[in-house]
Protein backbone atom coordinates (compact mmCIF):
# COMPACT_ATOMS: atom_id res chain seq x y z
CA UNK A 1 0.00 0.00 0.00
CA UNK A 2 1.33 3.31 -1.14
CA UNK A 3 1.47 5.91 1.97
CA UNK A 4 -0.02 9.08 0.22
CA UNK A 5 -1.69 10.89 2.74
CA UNK A 6 -5.11 12.24 2.09
CA UNK A 7 -6.54 15.48 4.06
CA UNK A 8 -7.78 13.54 6.27
CA UNK A 9 -4.50 12.04 7.43
CA UNK A 10 -5.68 8.55 6.08
CA UNK A 11 -3.32 6.55 4.14
CA UNK A 12 -4.47 6.30 0.31
CA UNK A 13 -5.02 3.25 -2.10
CA UNK A 14 -7.89 1.35 -1.05
CA UNK A 15 -7.86 2.74 2.44
CA UNK A 16 -11.56 2.37 2.91
CA UNK A 17 -12.49 -0.87 2.10
CA UNK A 18 -8.88 -2.31 4.13
CA UNK A 19 -10.29 -0.25 7.08
CA UNK A 20 -13.33 -1.55 7.00
CA UNK A 21 -11.77 -5.70 6.84
CA UNK A 22 -10.01 -4.68 9.31
CA UNK A 23 -12.67 -3.64 11.62
CA UNK A 24 -14.72 -6.32 10.30
CA UNK A 25 -12.12 -8.50 11.48
CA UNK A 26 -11.97 -6.91 15.06
CA UNK A 27 -8.73 -5.26 14.24
CA UNK A 28 -10.49 -2.09 15.39
CA UNK A 29 -8.82 -0.62 11.72
CA UNK A 30 -11.17 2.70 11.82
CA UNK A 31 -9.86 4.17 15.18
CA UNK A 32 -6.53 3.67 14.26
CA UNK A 33 -7.47 5.14 10.72
CA UNK A 34 -8.59 8.86 12.02
CA UNK A 35 -6.21 11.59 12.50
CA UNK A 36 -5.03 12.66 15.58
CA UNK A 37 -6.82 15.73 15.40
CA UNK A 38 -10.21 13.92 15.06
CA UNK A 39 -9.12 11.40 17.31
CA UNK A 40 -8.27 13.74 20.31
CA UNK A 41 -11.59 15.78 19.40
CA UNK A 42 -13.38 12.60 19.56
CA UNK A 43 -12.20 10.78 22.76
CA UNK A 44 -10.00 13.74 24.83
CA UNK A 45 -12.52 16.68 24.87
CA UNK A 46 -15.66 14.56 24.36
CA UNK A 47 -17.77 16.40 22.09
CA UNK A 48 -18.16 13.76 19.81
CA UNK A 49 -20.88 11.00 21.16
CA UNK A 50 -20.40 7.73 19.35
CA UNK A 51 -23.65 6.05 18.72
CA UNK A 52 -23.62 2.97 20.73
CA UNK A 53 -26.04 1.44 18.19
CA UNK A 54 -24.77 0.04 15.19
CA UNK A 55 -25.22 2.56 11.91
CA UNK A 56 -28.10 0.55 10.45
CA UNK A 57 -30.09 0.64 12.99
CA UNK A 58 -29.62 4.19 13.39
CA UNK A 59 -30.16 5.03 9.96
CA UNK A 60 -33.60 3.62 9.72
CA UNK A 61 -34.53 5.08 13.08
CA UNK A 62 -33.61 8.28 12.33
CA UNK A 63 -34.89 8.00 8.79
CA UNK A 64 -38.43 6.49 10.47
CA UNK A 65 -39.00 9.82 12.80
CA UNK A 66 -37.81 12.50 10.00
CA UNK A 67 -40.48 10.86 7.83
CA UNK A 68 -42.53 11.30 10.48
CA UNK A 69 -41.71 14.76 12.57
CA UNK A 70 -40.18 16.88 9.06
CA UNK A 71 -41.86 17.90 6.60
CA UNK A 72 -41.51 14.55 3.52
CA UNK A 73 -40.27 17.09 0.99
CA UNK A 74 -37.28 18.17 2.56
CA UNK A 75 -34.63 16.70 0.64
CA UNK A 76 -32.57 13.84 1.15
CA UNK A 77 -29.20 12.62 -0.01
CA UNK A 78 -28.96 9.13 -1.20
CA UNK A 79 -32.64 8.29 -0.36
CA UNK A 80 -32.32 4.74 -1.04
CA UNK A 81 -29.26 4.34 1.47
CA UNK A 82 -28.86 7.58 3.42
CA UNK A 83 -25.85 8.31 5.74
CA UNK A 84 -25.75 9.15 8.85
CA UNK A 85 -23.31 11.59 9.25
CA UNK A 86 -21.50 12.45 12.78
CA UNK A 87 -18.90 14.39 12.42
CA UNK A 88 -16.41 15.70 10.08
CA UNK A 89 -13.03 17.29 9.63
CA UNK A 90 -11.48 19.13 7.18
CA UNK A 91 -12.47 17.31 3.47
CA UNK A 92 -13.99 14.25 5.06
CA UNK A 93 -17.24 13.18 7.01
CA UNK A 94 -17.44 10.50 8.95
CA UNK A 95 -20.78 7.84 9.86
CA UNK A 96 -21.36 6.65 13.02
CA UNK A 97 -18.66 3.51 12.16
CA UNK A 98 -15.77 6.58 11.91
CA UNK A 99 -16.15 5.30 7.97
CA UNK A 100 -14.74 8.46 6.44
CA UNK A 101 -16.37 9.93 3.00
CA UNK A 102 -14.18 12.08 0.82
CA UNK A 103 -16.58 15.29 0.68
CA UNK A 104 -16.60 16.42 -3.03
CA UNK A 105 -19.91 18.04 -2.88
CA UNK A 106 -19.84 20.58 0.34
CA UNK A 107 -18.73 23.78 -0.90
CA UNK A 108 -20.28 25.54 2.13
CA UNK A 109 -17.39 23.94 4.47
CA UNK A 110 -15.54 25.84 2.22
CA UNK A 111 -12.11 25.84 4.67
CA UNK A 112 -13.00 22.28 5.83
CA UNK A 113 -15.28 20.91 7.81
CA UNK A 114 -14.62 21.95 11.63
CA UNK A 115 -11.97 24.48 11.11
CA UNK A 116 -10.30 25.20 14.52
CA UNK A 117 -10.08 28.40 13.81
CA UNK A 118 -13.50 28.88 13.12
CA UNK A 119 -15.03 26.93 15.73
CA UNK A 120 -12.85 28.79 18.27
CA UNK A 121 -14.33 32.17 17.07
CA UNK A 122 -17.26 31.37 17.09
CA UNK A 123 -16.68 29.96 20.57
CA UNK A 124 -15.28 33.13 21.88
CA UNK A 125 -17.37 35.59 20.70
CA UNK A 126 -20.86 33.42 21.42
CA UNK A 127 -19.21 33.46 25.23
CA UNK A 128 -19.05 37.24 25.36
CA UNK A 129 -22.03 39.08 22.99
CA UNK A 130 -24.65 37.65 20.70
CA UNK A 131 -27.25 40.03 19.88
CA UNK A 132 -28.88 41.99 16.75
CA UNK A 133 -26.72 44.49 14.64
CA UNK A 134 -28.88 47.71 15.96
CA UNK A 135 -26.59 48.02 18.55
CA UNK A 136 -22.76 49.19 17.60
CA UNK A 137 -20.45 46.37 17.46
CA UNK A 138 -16.94 45.91 15.41
CA UNK A 139 -17.25 43.08 14.37
CA UNK A 140 -19.56 43.49 11.66
CA UNK A 141 -17.12 46.57 10.69
CA UNK A 142 -14.73 44.37 10.52
CA UNK A 143 -16.14 42.19 8.07
CA UNK A 144 -17.28 44.54 5.87
CA UNK A 145 -13.87 46.44 5.63
CA UNK A 146 -12.51 42.38 4.63
CA UNK A 147 -15.17 42.13 1.77
CA UNK A 148 -14.49 45.73 0.47
CA UNK A 149 -10.73 45.03 0.79
CA UNK A 150 -11.73 42.10 -1.79
CA UNK A 151 -14.23 43.63 -4.12
CA UNK A 152 -14.04 46.53 -7.06
CA UNK A 153 -14.45 49.93 -5.04
CA UNK A 154 -17.76 50.79 -5.96
CA UNK A 155 -18.77 47.48 -4.11
CA UNK A 156 -18.90 49.03 -1.28
CA UNK A 157 -22.44 48.81 1.04
CA UNK A 158 -23.10 45.47 2.98
CA UNK A 159 -26.58 44.13 4.21
CA UNK A 160 -25.85 40.98 6.13
CA UNK A 161 -28.58 38.65 6.11
CA UNK A 162 -28.94 34.72 7.13
CA UNK A 163 -28.88 32.78 3.97
CA UNK A 164 -28.25 32.79 -0.04
CA UNK A 165 -31.95 32.85 -0.30
CA UNK A 166 -32.08 36.34 1.92
CA UNK A 167 -29.66 37.71 0.00
CA UNK A 168 -31.26 37.28 -3.38
CA UNK A 169 -34.64 38.07 -2.08
CA UNK A 170 -33.45 41.24 -0.89
CA UNK A 171 -31.28 42.08 -4.07
CA UNK A 172 -34.01 41.25 -6.17
CA UNK A 173 -35.92 43.92 -4.03
CA UNK A 174 -32.92 46.63 -4.25
CA UNK A 175 -32.59 46.35 -7.81
CA UNK A 176 -37.15 47.49 -7.88
CA UNK A 177 -36.43 49.87 -5.70
CA UNK A 178 -33.11 51.68 -7.52
CA UNK A 179 -34.93 51.47 -10.91
CA UNK A 180 -38.68 51.17 -10.05
CA UNK A 181 -39.02 48.87 -12.74
CA UNK A 182 -40.22 45.26 -11.87
CA UNK A 183 -39.32 42.42 -14.24
CA UNK A 184 -36.47 39.77 -14.22
CA UNK A 185 -34.30 38.72 -16.96
CA UNK A 186 -32.70 34.85 -15.61
CA UNK A 187 -30.62 32.01 -16.98
CA UNK A 188 -32.96 28.95 -18.05
CA UNK A 189 -32.46 25.93 -15.36
CA UNK A 190 -30.88 28.68 -13.17
CA UNK A 191 -31.90 28.10 -9.33
CA UNK A 192 -31.68 31.15 -6.75
CA UNK A 193 -33.46 30.47 -3.55
CA UNK A 194 -36.25 29.38 -1.88
CA UNK A 195 -38.89 32.08 -1.10
CA UNK A 196 -41.68 32.78 -2.87
CA UNK A 197 -39.87 35.75 -4.78
CA UNK A 198 -37.02 33.56 -5.88
CA UNK A 199 -39.03 30.59 -6.22
CA UNK A 200 -40.55 32.86 -8.97
CA UNK A 201 -37.79 33.81 -11.04
CA UNK A 202 -35.85 30.44 -10.25
CA UNK A 203 -36.67 27.81 -13.76
CA UNK A 204 -34.96 25.16 -11.68
CA UNK A 205 -38.18 25.13 -9.55
CA UNK A 206 -40.61 26.74 -11.21
CA UNK A 207 -40.37 24.59 -14.42
CA UNK A 208 -41.17 21.36 -12.48
CA UNK A 209 -44.48 19.64 -13.13
CA UNK A 210 -45.64 20.89 -9.42
CA UNK A 211 -44.04 24.67 -9.81
CA UNK A 212 -45.32 27.34 -9.80
CA UNK A 213 -44.97 28.14 -13.83
CA UNK A 214 -43.53 31.13 -15.61
CA UNK A 215 -44.91 34.12 -14.33
CA UNK A 216 -45.87 37.73 -16.58
CA UNK A 217 -42.37 39.26 -15.36
CA UNK A 218 -39.69 36.36 -15.39
CA UNK A 219 -37.74 36.47 -19.17
CA UNK A 220 -35.87 33.21 -19.67
CA UNK A 221 -33.13 33.32 -21.45
CA UNK A 222 -31.27 30.08 -22.65
CA UNK A 223 -28.56 28.31 -20.89
CA UNK A 224 -25.28 29.03 -22.60
CA UNK A 225 -24.33 25.32 -22.64
CA UNK A 226 -21.46 25.02 -25.46
CA UNK A 227 -21.34 21.32 -25.16
CA UNK A 228 -25.17 20.18 -25.97
CA UNK A 229 -27.02 23.91 -26.12
CA UNK A 230 -27.66 25.47 -29.63
CA UNK A 231 -24.74 26.97 -30.13
CA UNK A 232 -21.73 24.18 -29.57
CA UNK A 233 -18.02 24.80 -29.39
CA UNK A 234 -14.98 25.86 -27.45
CA UNK A 235 -16.19 28.15 -24.82
CA UNK A 236 -12.79 30.26 -25.51
CA UNK A 237 -14.61 31.38 -29.03
CA UNK A 238 -16.24 34.47 -28.92
CA UNK A 239 -18.83 33.20 -32.11
CA UNK A 240 -20.48 31.00 -29.59
CA UNK A 241 -20.71 33.30 -26.61
CA UNK A 242 -22.12 36.22 -29.15
CA UNK A 243 -24.46 33.70 -30.50
CA UNK A 244 -26.15 32.93 -26.96
CA UNK A 245 -26.25 37.25 -26.30
CA UNK A 246 -27.88 37.15 -29.59
CA UNK A 247 -30.51 34.66 -28.16
CA UNK A 248 -30.79 36.67 -25.05
CA UNK A 249 -31.21 39.86 -26.27
CA UNK A 250 -34.20 38.72 -29.13
CA UNK A 251 -35.49 37.60 -25.34
CA UNK A 252 -35.07 40.88 -24.14
CA UNK A 253 -36.27 42.90 -27.45
CA UNK A 254 -39.21 41.05 -26.81
CA UNK A 255 -40.21 41.85 -23.36
CA UNK A 256 -39.29 45.13 -23.85
CA UNK A 257 -41.98 45.18 -27.23
CA UNK A 258 -44.44 44.41 -24.70
CA UNK A 259 -44.33 47.28 -22.33
CA UNK A 260 -41.99 45.21 -19.91
CA UNK A 261 -39.71 46.89 -18.10
CA UNK A 262 -36.14 45.03 -16.59
CA UNK A 263 -35.27 45.70 -13.53
CA UNK A 264 -32.45 43.51 -13.10
CA UNK A 265 -30.80 40.20 -15.00
CA UNK A 266 -29.42 37.92 -12.12
CA UNK A 267 -26.77 35.21 -12.81
CA UNK A 268 -24.37 33.14 -11.15
CA UNK A 269 -21.01 33.51 -12.08
CA UNK A 270 -20.88 30.21 -12.69
CA UNK A 271 -23.74 28.08 -13.49
CA UNK A 272 -24.25 25.27 -10.83
CA UNK A 273 -27.43 23.62 -10.20
CA UNK A 274 -27.69 24.22 -13.78
CA UNK A 275 -24.99 21.98 -14.24
CA UNK A 276 -21.27 23.60 -14.27
CA UNK A 277 -22.16 25.46 -16.67
CA UNK A 278 -19.10 28.11 -17.56
CA UNK A 279 -19.93 30.63 -19.61
CA UNK A 280 -18.80 30.95 -23.06
CA UNK A 281 -16.16 34.05 -23.88
CA UNK A 282 -18.09 37.67 -23.96
CA UNK A 283 -21.15 36.54 -22.92
CA UNK A 284 -21.63 37.64 -19.72
CA UNK A 285 -20.03 41.24 -20.63
CA UNK A 286 -22.60 41.89 -23.49
CA UNK A 287 -25.60 40.73 -21.31
CA UNK A 288 -24.55 43.02 -18.31
CA UNK A 289 -24.06 45.72 -20.97
CA UNK A 290 -27.94 44.93 -22.79
CA UNK A 291 -29.78 45.00 -19.81
CA UNK A 292 -28.07 48.09 -17.84
CA UNK A 293 -29.12 49.68 -21.53
CA UNK A 294 -32.80 49.01 -20.57
CA UNK A 295 -32.58 50.66 -17.09
CA UNK A 296 -31.78 47.15 -15.38
CA UNK A 297 -29.09 46.38 -13.32
CA UNK A 298 -27.00 43.43 -13.06
CA UNK A 299 -26.83 40.76 -9.82
CA UNK A 300 -23.84 38.18 -9.73
CA UNK A 301 -25.07 35.56 -7.36
CA UNK A 302 -22.31 33.74 -5.74
CA UNK A 303 -23.40 31.99 -3.01
CA UNK A 304 -22.02 28.70 -4.70
CA UNK A 305 -19.19 29.70 -6.15
CA UNK A 306 -17.39 32.51 -4.24
CA UNK A 307 -14.14 33.27 -1.99
CA UNK A 308 -11.61 31.81 -3.79
CA UNK A 309 -13.06 28.98 -5.36
CA UNK A 310 -11.82 29.77 -9.35
CA UNK A 311 -8.73 29.70 -8.41
CA UNK A 312 -5.90 31.92 -10.17
CA UNK A 313 -9.19 33.60 -12.32
CA UNK A 314 -10.33 35.58 -9.36
CA UNK A 315 -11.55 35.80 -5.75
CA UNK A 316 -14.90 36.64 -7.19
CA UNK A 317 -16.57 33.92 -9.85
CA UNK A 318 -17.68 37.41 -11.90
CA UNK A 319 -14.06 38.45 -12.32
CA UNK A 320 -13.31 35.67 -14.93
CA UNK A 321 -15.69 37.01 -16.85
CA UNK A 322 -14.59 40.64 -17.45
CA UNK A 323 -17.55 42.06 -15.77
CA UNK A 324 -18.40 44.00 -12.48
CA UNK A 325 -22.03 43.69 -11.12
CA UNK A 326 -23.82 46.41 -9.03
CA UNK A 327 -25.00 43.97 -6.64
CA UNK A 328 -23.35 40.64 -5.11
CA UNK A 329 -24.91 38.30 -2.95
CA UNK A 330 -22.48 36.41 -0.97
CA UNK A 331 -23.91 33.00 1.45
CA UNK A 332 -22.83 29.34 1.82
CA UNK A 333 -18.85 29.38 2.04
CA UNK A 334 -19.43 32.32 4.05
CA UNK A 335 -20.11 30.63 7.54
CA UNK A 336 -18.31 27.56 6.80
CA UNK A 337 -21.94 25.70 7.82
CA UNK A 338 -22.92 28.80 9.86
CA UNK A 339 -25.99 30.77 8.48
CA UNK A 340 -24.53 33.66 7.41
CA UNK A 341 -24.50 35.97 4.16
CA UNK A 342 -24.45 39.19 2.90
CA UNK A 343 -25.97 41.54 -0.49
CA UNK A 344 -23.16 43.84 -1.21
CA UNK A 345 -23.84 46.96 -3.62
CA UNK A 346 -23.27 50.27 -4.73
CA UNK A 347 -23.56 53.72 -2.45
CA UNK A 348 -26.18 54.85 -5.02
CA UNK A 349 -28.53 51.51 -5.49
CA UNK A 350 -28.29 51.79 -1.42
CA UNK A 351 -29.40 54.79 -1.13
CA UNK A 352 -32.20 54.12 -3.57
CA UNK A 353 -33.56 51.70 -0.76
CA UNK A 354 -33.12 54.16 2.06
CA UNK A 355 -35.17 57.23 0.07
CA UNK A 356 -38.06 54.63 0.58
CA UNK A 357 -38.07 55.35 4.13
CA UNK A 358 -38.80 52.05 5.35
CA UNK A 359 -36.13 51.33 7.24
CA UNK A 360 -34.15 47.75 7.04
CA UNK A 361 -34.25 45.54 9.75
CA UNK A 362 -33.00 41.85 9.87
CA UNK A 363 -32.95 39.68 13.55
CA UNK A 364 -30.22 37.67 12.77
CA UNK A 365 -28.28 39.57 10.02
CA UNK A 366 -24.76 40.83 11.07
CA UNK A 367 -24.99 39.47 14.52
CA UNK A 368 -21.55 39.13 16.35
CA UNK A 369 -21.26 35.52 16.53
CA UNK A 370 -22.02 35.34 12.36
CA UNK A 371 -19.83 38.15 11.94
CA UNK A 372 -16.75 36.90 14.15
CA UNK A 373 -17.56 33.36 12.08
CA UNK A 374 -17.05 34.84 8.25
CA UNK A 375 -14.15 36.86 9.21
CA UNK A 376 -12.51 34.28 10.76
CA UNK A 377 -13.85 32.25 7.06
CA UNK A 378 -12.23 35.39 5.25
CA UNK A 379 -8.89 35.39 6.97
CA UNK A 380 -8.31 31.33 6.84
CA UNK A 381 -8.89 31.44 3.19
CA UNK A 382 -6.12 33.99 3.36
CA UNK A 383 -3.49 32.48 5.77
CA UNK A 384 -3.90 29.03 4.29
CA UNK A 385 -4.03 30.57 1.21
CA UNK A 386 -6.83 28.52 -0.22
CA UNK A 387 -7.33 30.40 -3.54
CA UNK A 388 -4.18 29.01 -4.32
CA UNK A 389 -4.47 25.54 -3.28
CA UNK A 390 -7.96 25.78 -5.56
CA UNK A 391 -6.07 26.71 -8.30
CA UNK A 392 -3.38 23.46 -7.96
CA UNK A 393 -5.45 20.66 -7.13
CA UNK A 394 -8.38 21.92 -9.37
CA UNK A 395 -5.91 21.87 -12.55
CA UNK A 396 -4.83 18.19 -10.94
CA UNK A 397 -8.32 17.02 -11.00
CA UNK A 398 -8.87 18.61 -14.37
CA UNK A 399 -6.17 16.85 -15.73
CA UNK A 400 -6.88 13.95 -14.59
CA UNK A 401 -10.35 13.66 -15.18
CA UNK A 402 -9.10 14.72 -19.17
CA UNK A 403 -7.31 11.49 -18.99
CA UNK A 404 -10.13 9.68 -17.72
CA UNK A 405 -12.16 10.94 -20.63
CA UNK A 406 -10.35 9.62 -23.09
CA UNK A 407 -11.08 5.61 -21.45
CA UNK A 408 -13.92 6.14 -20.71
CA UNK A 409 -16.10 7.22 -23.47
CA UNK A 410 -19.38 7.91 -21.17
CA UNK A 411 -17.45 11.50 -20.21
CA UNK A 412 -19.11 13.36 -22.74
CA UNK A 413 -17.28 16.95 -21.24
CA UNK A 414 -14.93 18.16 -18.42
CA UNK A 415 -15.65 21.88 -17.52
CA UNK A 416 -14.52 24.13 -14.99
CA UNK A 417 -12.04 26.48 -12.62
CA UNK A 418 -10.35 25.62 -9.81
CA UNK A 419 -12.37 24.10 -7.52
CA UNK A 420 -15.76 23.76 -9.17
CA UNK A 421 -15.28 21.20 -11.85
CA UNK A 422 -18.13 19.34 -13.99
CA UNK A 423 -18.07 15.82 -15.43
CA UNK A 424 -21.23 15.44 -18.20
CA UNK A 425 -21.98 11.89 -19.01
CA UNK A 426 -23.39 11.42 -22.60
CA UNK A 427 -23.87 7.58 -23.59
CA UNK A 428 -22.60 8.61 -27.12
CA UNK A 429 -20.36 10.98 -28.45
CA UNK A 430 -22.24 12.05 -30.66
CA UNK A 431 -25.50 12.32 -30.35
CA UNK A 432 -24.79 13.29 -26.48
CA UNK A 433 -28.08 11.50 -25.03
CA UNK A 434 -27.31 12.56 -21.46
CA UNK A 435 -26.56 8.93 -19.40
CA UNK A 436 -29.37 10.30 -16.32
CA UNK A 437 -29.30 6.53 -14.88
CA UNK A 438 -25.88 5.99 -14.92
CA UNK A 439 -25.07 9.23 -13.74
CA UNK A 440 -27.15 7.93 -10.86
CA UNK A 441 -25.50 4.88 -10.39
CA UNK A 442 -21.87 6.71 -10.26
CA UNK A 443 -23.07 8.48 -7.36
CA UNK A 444 -24.43 5.51 -5.93
CA UNK A 445 -21.55 3.59 -6.48
CA UNK A 446 -18.84 6.07 -5.41
CA UNK A 447 -20.92 6.83 -2.29
CA UNK A 448 -20.14 3.13 -1.17
CA UNK A 449 -16.06 3.37 -2.11
CA UNK A 450 -16.45 6.72 0.29
CA UNK A 451 -16.88 9.32 -2.21
CA UNK A 452 -19.99 11.85 -1.95
CA UNK A 453 -20.27 13.46 -5.52
CA UNK A 454 -23.74 14.86 -6.18
CA UNK A 455 -25.43 15.18 -9.80
CA UNK A 456 -27.21 18.17 -11.28
CA UNK A 457 -27.86 19.77 -14.39
CA UNK A 458 -31.85 19.66 -16.41
CA UNK A 459 -30.76 15.88 -17.78
CA UNK A 460 -28.92 15.05 -13.55
CA UNK A 461 -26.54 13.80 -15.71
CA UNK A 462 -23.50 16.39 -14.30
CA UNK A 463 -21.55 15.69 -11.43
CA UNK A 464 -20.45 18.59 -9.70
CA UNK A 465 -17.63 18.66 -7.91
CA UNK A 466 -17.14 21.13 -5.23
CA UNK A 467 -15.54 20.26 -2.43
CA UNK A 468 -13.70 21.83 0.63
CA UNK A 469 -11.00 23.64 -0.74
CA UNK A 470 -8.58 22.02 1.67
CA UNK A 471 -8.56 19.33 0.06
CA UNK A 472 -5.66 17.75 -1.20
CA UNK A 473 -4.61 16.54 -4.65
CA UNK A 474 -3.84 12.92 -2.58
CA UNK A 475 -7.83 12.74 -1.96
CA UNK A 476 -8.26 13.27 -5.72
CA UNK A 477 -6.35 10.94 -6.80
CA UNK A 478 -8.12 8.32 -4.42
CA UNK A 479 -11.58 9.95 -6.09
CA UNK A 480 -9.73 9.54 -9.63
CA UNK A 481 -9.21 5.69 -8.62
CA UNK A 482 -12.52 5.11 -7.66
CA UNK A 483 -14.14 7.37 -10.32
CA UNK A 484 -12.51 4.73 -12.59
CA UNK A 485 -13.15 1.68 -11.23
CA UNK A 486 -16.92 2.51 -11.09
CA UNK A 487 -16.96 3.94 -14.63
CA UNK A 488 -15.02 0.24 -15.92
CA UNK A 489 -17.97 -2.05 -13.92
CA UNK A 490 -20.97 0.42 -14.94
C1 LIG B 1 -26.87 29.74 -6.69
C2 LIG B 1 -27.66 29.72 -5.44
N1 LIG B 1 -28.22 30.85 -4.99
C3 LIG B 1 -28.96 30.87 -3.87
C4 LIG B 1 -29.17 29.74 -3.13
C5 LIG B 1 -30.01 29.78 -1.89
O1 LIG B 1 -29.19 29.70 -0.77
P1 LIG B 1 -29.77 29.18 0.63
O2 LIG B 1 -30.07 27.73 0.50
O3 LIG B 1 -28.66 29.50 1.59
O4 LIG B 1 -30.99 29.98 0.94
C6 LIG B 1 -28.59 28.55 -3.55
C7 LIG B 1 -28.78 27.30 -2.77
O5 LIG B 1 -28.48 26.21 -3.15
C8 LIG B 1 -27.84 28.53 -4.73
O6 LIG B 1 -27.29 27.41 -5.20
Amino acid sequence: MKADVLSNGIASSNKIENKQKQKAHGQNGAHATMSPVAKRAKFENGDIQKSSKGSESLVSDTLEKRHRMIGRATEIHYPECPLYIEYGRGAFLYDANDKPFLDLMNNVAHVGHCHPKVTQASHNQIQQLNTNSRFLHDKIIKVAEKLKSTLPSKLSVCFFVNSGSEANDLAVQLARAYTKHYDVAVIDDAYHGHTLALMEISPYKFKRAGGLGQREFIHVLARPDSYRGDHQGNNDDPKIGEAYFKDAKRVLDQAVDNNRKIALCITESMMSCGGQIIYPAGYLKSLYDYTRSLGGICIADEVQVGIGRSGSKGFWGFQHQDVIPDVVTIGKPFGNGHPVSVVVTTEEIAQAWEDRKVPYFNTFGGNPVSMAIALSVLEVVEEEKLQENAEEVGNHCLQRLNVLKDKHQIIGDVRGFGLFIGIELSEDRVTKVPATEKANTVVYSLRNRGVLISRDGPDRNVLKIKPPMVINKKDIDFFIEQLDQVLTEL
